[in-house]
């Protein structure tokens, strides 16, 4: 072999290999590759630094055809998992108008990437005619969804949810027939959704909830017939829901919750309608109307939230043919009458949520079947639960009980010491409760919230309490208990900052003081209320330890001795009422950090001295300070 030759066939042979890996890469698409990094300042994921050179095909990310060599793919997600780990990068910088160069992308993955500013190129629609999948969510992308989208013919997937879009929706979105997947959600579109949306014969996923869309649900959403999922919740959309809806023979997640829609609730004619929905949301909208039988054809729904409307009328008996329901929430409506006996063939509930109607008593036996029932909630109806039902007391698994407002009497309820249930929630407030705490409440050890408020309960609070370990809220407000309170204060400490967040013992006859001890290990109270008691002696300096209190209402009782500096520690602190008791002394300076108060009340007090000159306590009227024995300072009048 000549040298010659072998030089040719060296040359060739390289020319082979680096066609192969793609070496050469197209020069429009290196263009528009290298001015989308130009635009990035910062990727934390270190991706871009290795983009250089012109082999582009072998640049991570990057896909290419195998034949023509043309990028097909961009796939950049913000979220890397590899076998350890899940991280989620960032991008600083705008997204380059462009990436329309690369005009044979089919694939475009930039989601999660919190940061990526900038718009939707304007143009795109003209120049990526191959375009199946655009994910470009979880960004910090500004400005309108271009009206030249319509143009991408073969697109299935659009996924720009979670970025700061705004302005209306082009009615050019209604053009992309292939489109499988539309994720519009937490954005800040507004204007109406658009009719031609309703041409999306394709779409299998519609997510528009979180924006601020206005006006009807278009009439014709019944033609979406493969549609699976709606979620149009949380926008401002109005009038009435359109019968079309039952149409929507595939759907099985359909989502309207937190919106302004009214008239009456259109229920599938027939059975066999809407056959496979699962998941039915229209809370807090101002639907009116009776829930109709044909509620009872809607027999695949698991979880349905109706609460927070204007329903009226009895819950029909045909809710019984919701053999597969879990979750059932009709709260705050108008809803009367008895429960109706079929409910007892509803054996999979786990929750059952209807406070605030105007259901009437009695509860029907064969609710007794709900063996799997966690929660109930049966609070302010007109049920006149006087005695507790046997039976609901042997429900096995209940665990979060709200019965406030039932009008229950008598001491509190024995089964509570016998149930094998794990009780975490018990509210019996607003009842005609009477009798003590009973010692034996200490044996619920899992209980996080115990509400006994406005009932009519004496006695001390008993030194069991301390067993409660994991108790966060315990409001006992408006009885007529008395004893001291200390106790309350040793709950929780087996956890640093000790288990309880909110306390309420206001409007009582308790008496004694408050010790030093225990009060600093309760770092996690946000809200403490002893106001209306007959509280003496000093408020403890460990108070200023309490730095997660946002609220602390002492008022009303027979606090002496001067107030502790520490309380200007308590830097959270929003609402300090300390009015109507003994203090003395004078104002501590302290009181100048507490820079988030917005509520002071010290009034009617027997504090002398200068108010610390400056903000917060400046701003406050002179109501905040007066009926003491001698302040002076701004807000009041000078001193001498
Ligand atoms: C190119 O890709 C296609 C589809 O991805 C595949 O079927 C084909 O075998 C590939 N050709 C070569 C030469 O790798
Ligand atoms: C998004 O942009 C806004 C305004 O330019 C900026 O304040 C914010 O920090 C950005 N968010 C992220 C996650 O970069
Ligand atoms: C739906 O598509 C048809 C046929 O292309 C068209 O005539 C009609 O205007 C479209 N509807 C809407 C509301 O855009
Ligand atoms: C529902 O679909 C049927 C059959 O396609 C049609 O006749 C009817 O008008 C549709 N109903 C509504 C309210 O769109
Ligand atoms: C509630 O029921 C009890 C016992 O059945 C009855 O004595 C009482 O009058 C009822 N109260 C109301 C307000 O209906
Ligand atoms: C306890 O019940 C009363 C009356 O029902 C209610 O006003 C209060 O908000 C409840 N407390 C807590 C902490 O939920
Ligand atoms: C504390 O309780 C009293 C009496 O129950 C009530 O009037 C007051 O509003 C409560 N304080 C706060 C800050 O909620
Ligand atoms: C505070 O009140 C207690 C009991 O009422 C009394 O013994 C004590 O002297 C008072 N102390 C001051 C400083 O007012």
């Amino acid at each position: 072999m000549s040298s010659q030759r072998l030089c040719v066939v060296l040359v060739l042979s390289i020319i082979v290999f680096a066609e192969s890996i793609g070496e050469g890469c197209n020069p429009s698409d290196l263009r528009g590759l290298n001015s989308f990094k130009a635009a990035i300042q910062m990727d934390t994921s270190g991706r871009l630094e290795k983009w250089v050179g012109h082999s582009c095909c072998r640049w991570e990310g990057i896909i290419c055809h195998n034949t023509t060599g043309r990028v097909t793919k961009i796939l950049l997600p913000g979220f890397i998992s590899s076998d350890q780990f899940l991280f989620q990068s960032q991008m600083k910088g705008r997204l380059s108008p462009s990436i329309t160069l690369l005009s044979y992308l089919e694939v475009i993955d930039l989601g999660g990437l919190t940061g990526l500013a900038g718009n939707i190129p304007p143009s795109i629609g003209f120049h990526l005619p191959n375009l199946r999948k655009l994910y470009l969510y979880g960004n910090n992308l500004t400005g309108a969804v271009p009206e030249s989208i319509g143009k991408l013919s073969k697109l299935e997937e659009l996924a720009l949810h979670e970025n700061r879009l705004s302005e209306a929706l082009p009615p050019t979105l209604g053009e992309l027939r292939n489109l499988k997947m539309l994720h519009l959600y937490s954005n800040q579109f507004s204007g109406v959704i658009p009719d031609s949306l309703t041409n999306l014969t394709n779409l299998i996923r519609l997510d528009l909830h979180s924006n601020s869309l206005s006006g009807q649900i278009p009439d014709s959403i019944g033609q979406l017939q493969v549609l699976e999922e709606l979620d149009l919740s949380n926008n401002f959309l109005s009038g009435k829901l359109p019968q079309s809806l039952t149409n929507l023979t595939a759907i099985s997640v359909l989502y309207l919750d937190t919106n302004y829609l009214e008239g009456s609730i259109p229920f599938p004619s027939s059975s066999g309608q809407m056959p496979l929905l699962g998941f039915l949301r229209l809370h807090d909208n101002r639907l009116t109307g009776r829930v109709r039988p044909n509620f009872g054809y809607l027999v695949s729904l698991q979880r349905v939230s109706l609460a927070n409307n204007n329903l009226c009328g009895p819950v029909p008996s045909a809710v019984g043919n919701l053999v597969a329901l879990t979750e059932l929430y009709i709260g705050g409506n108008r809803l009367s009458g008895q429960l109706p006996k079929s409910m007892g063939q509803l054996s999979r509930l786990l929750v059952l949520s209807l406070p605030h109607n105007l259901i009437r008593g009695p509860l029907p036996h064969e609710m007794s079947s709900h063996q799997n029932l966690q929660i109930l909630d049966l609070s302010f109806n007109r049920l006149n639960l006087s005695t507790i039902p046997e039976w609901l007391a042997a429900l096995p698994s209940l665990s979060r009980i709200f019965l406030a407002g039932c009008g229950i009497q008598g001491r509190i309820p024995e089964f509570l010491r016998t149930t094998s249930s794990p009780i975490q929630e018990l509210d019996l407030s607003a009842n005609h409760l009477s009798g003590s705490i009973p010692e034996w409440l200490g044996s619920l050890s899992q209980l996080y919230l115990l509400n006994l408020s406005k009932n009519s309960l004496v006695s001390n609070i008993p030194e069991s309490v301390t067993s409660l370990h994991d108790l966060g809220v315990l409001d006992l407000h408006s009885n007529k208990l008395t004893g001291t309170i200390n106790q309350v204060f040793q709950i929780g400490q087996r956890f640093p900052d000790g288990s309880l967040t909110y306390i309420d013992l206001s409007d009582n006859s308790f008496y004694g003081g408050i010790e030093e001890t225990g009060i600093a290990a309760q770092r996690g109270i946000q809200f403490l209320n002893l106001s209306k008691n007959s509280l003496e002696g000093r408020l403890p300096t460990a108070v200023g330890a309490l730095i997660s209190m946002r609220s602390l209402d002492l008022s009303y009782n027979n606090f002496n001795f001067s107030l502790p500096e520490a309380l200007g520690d308590v830097s959270l602190l929003e609402t300090l009422k300390l009015q109507e008791n003994h203090f003395t002394g004078a104002i501590p300076k302290g009181f100048l950090k507490l820079r988030k108060l917005k509520e002071l009340d010290l009034s009617h007090n027997l504090l002398v001295g200068e108010i610390p000159a400056g903000k917060p306590l400046s701003d406050f009227p002179e109501s905040s300070y007066s009926g003491n024995k001698g302040l002076c300072g701004k807000p009041l009048a000078p001193c001498l």
